[in-house]
């Protein structure tokens, strides 16, 4: 069976660990020939040296926040393999954490650089490249949950994020005319060195409180929806943001009465009949 992105170059910025790792793999598998950056080379060796065909694998140091590095990054697709299809700006970090009267302006910055400056310049050079082949791409930005509600992140990442929703909108809109489609993949928790390490314990503990899918992410179910924004089967999709969460923002602020997956609130079935004077309707659950 043909490959969705075979005979196609794609650029993965911050490649060398979890969602970017698992994309470079996702498309090396579904045909593309893929060079990825990261700042991280012993994670990059450790995934060249992973790959068997490395005829289709390049890696380019390359750190999202340095303009001359990222066009480096994307001439090493468009030159070194002849052309550019698909670019997926997936580099981030953290960034600034603690209350907002503690966060040094500097670390502000140094978040924004990564996540939104970085969404820029690798949306920037590789529309280039794509307009220069005349063939049309596929750009999509890692942005976050924390960039579409309260409480789903660090403050700044959160703010950084939500300005990578919007640039996605706006950047589809300017490149719809040249067949260049960009979206955003919204993750919620996944499994990466980025959210788990040292409080992975707290974290599972606590994430029957905010999500309802029984299991944490998997940076292959990111990996697969960012193939699908990549390939010929989103064809007519841009200026999507779309959530890969396991139902976390669709359970919303979870009030008296809603669905709760684990059963805790539902206890009883019936009719709520508002202020009409008919009293409600109640039956108990077994
Ligand atoms: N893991 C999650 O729960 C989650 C949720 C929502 C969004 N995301 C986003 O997914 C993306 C990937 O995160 P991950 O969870 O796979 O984390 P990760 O730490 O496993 O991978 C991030 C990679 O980016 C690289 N990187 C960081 N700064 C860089 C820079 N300036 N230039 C080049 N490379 C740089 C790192 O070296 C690392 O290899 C990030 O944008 C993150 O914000 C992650």
């Amino acid at each position: 069976m043909a490959g969705e992105l075979d005979g196609r170059v794609a650029v993965v910025t911050g490649g060398a660990s979890g969602i970017g790792r698992a994309t470079v793999l996702r498309f090396l598998d579904a045909g593309a020939r893929v060079v990825f950056g990261d700042l991280n080379e012993r994670n990059a060796e450790r995934l060249l040296d992973e790959v068997d065909d490395r005829s289709r694998l390049r890696f380019v140091r390359a750190d999202v926040c340095e303009e001359s590095e990222v066009a480096a990054l994307v001439a090493a697709a468009a030159d070194g393999f002849g052309r550019l299809d698909v670019m997926f700006n997936n580099a981030g970090v953290g960034g600034a954490f603690g209350p907002l009267t503690e966060i040094d302006a500097a670390d502000w910055d140094r978040t924004f650089a990564v996540i939104g400056r970085g969404a820029f310049l690798g949306t920037k050079h590789a529309a280039r490249a794509m307009i220069a082949g005349g063939g049309g791409g596929s750009i999509v930005n890692n942005a976050s949950v924390a960039g579409l509600v309260g409480g789903g992140g660090p403050l700044a990442y959160s703010a950084a994020k939500a300005a990578v929703v919007s640039f996605t909108a706006n950047a589809a809109v300017e490149l719809a005319g040249h067949g260049i489609r960009v979206n955003a993949v919204c993750p919620g928790l996944v499994d990466t060195p980025l959210v788990m390490g040292k409080d992975e314990d707290s974290i599972l503990e606590r994430m029957a409180t905010f999500q309802p899918w029984p299991r944490l992410g998997r940076p292959e179910d990111i990996a697969g929806l960012v193939l699908f924004l990549a390939g010929p089967d989103s064809a007519f999709v841009t200026g999507e943001a779309i959530r890969a969460d396991g139902g976390m923002v669709a359970w919303g602020p979870r009030m008296t009465g809603t669905v709760d997956p684990r059963g805790l609130t539902r206890r009883y079935a019936g009719f709520a009949d508002g202020s009409t004077g008919r009293p409600p309707t109640r039956r108990p659950l077994t």
